[in-house]
C-alpha cells in the first residue's frame, strides 16, 4: 500500500512522463519543418520511450493498488532557435526528469518503501544513460556548427535510432 503522499507523486510523475513524450514530439516537428528527418526520427523514438515511462509508472500504481489520476497535459514548447537549442532543451529537461526521480527517491527511502524504491533505482539508472545521449549529442551538433555537411552525417545517424518496444513494464 502507498501512502497517499507517495501515490500523489507517483502520479504526477505519469502526468509528467506523458508530457515529456509531448514536448519530445513537438522537438520532433520543430526539426521535421528544418527538413532534419534524422534529428525528428529521434525524437519521435524519444516521444516513444517517454510513453513506456509513463505506462510503466502507470501499471505500477495499479500493482500497489494505488489508482492512476491523469491530469491536464501542458503545452510543450515550440518556439526554438535552432538544433542547438532544441538539444540544450531536451538535456535540461532530462536533468530536471532526474531531479523530481531523485525527490520520490527520497520520499520512499524516508518511507522505507522497499518496492518504489527498487522501481525508481530502474528509472535512475536509466537517467544515465538518458542524460549522457542528449548531452553527447549536444556536443556533436555545437562541433558541427557552421558545417552543414557534418550536421546532416550527424541527422543520418540519429535516423538509424529505433524504438525497440520493451515486452513489459515489469522489465
Ligand atoms: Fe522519462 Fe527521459 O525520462
Amino acid at each position: 500500500m502507498l501512502s497517499e503522499k507517495l501515490l500523489n507523486h507517483l502520479n504526477a510523475q505519469v502526468n509528467f512522463e506523458i508530457y515529456s513524450s509531448y514536448a519530445y514530439l513537438s522537438m520532433a516537428a520543430y526539426c521535421e519543418s528544418l527538413d532534419l528527418s534524422g534529428f525528428a526520427n529521434f525524437f519521435k523514438v524519444q516521444c516513444q520511450e517517454e510513453l513506456f515511462h509513463a505506462m510503466k509508472f502507470y501499471d505500477y500504481i495499479f500493482q500497489k493498488n494505488g489508482v492512476v489520476v491523469l491530469e491536464q497535459i501542458e503545452k510543450p514548447n515550440s518556439n526554438f532557435e535552432n538544433i542547438s537549442d532544441v538539444f540544450e532543451t531536451g538535456y535540461e529537461h532530462e536533468q530536471l526528469v532526474t531531479s523530481r526521480l531523485y525527490r520520490i527517491a527520497d520520499i520512499a527511502t524516508e518511507e522505507k518503501e522497499h518496492a518504489t524504491i527498487s522501481l525508481l533505482n530502474w528509472f535512475i539508472n536509466e537517467q544515465v544513460e538518458e542524460e549522457n545521449t542528449f548531452n553527447t549529442i549536444l556536443k556533436k551538433i555545437k562541433r558541427a556548427e557552421n558545417n552543414p555537411a557534418a550536421l546532416y552525417m550527424l541527422d543520418d545517424e540519429l535516423g538509424a535510432r529505433v524504438y525497440v518496444a520493451p515486452t513489459t513494464t515489469n522489465a
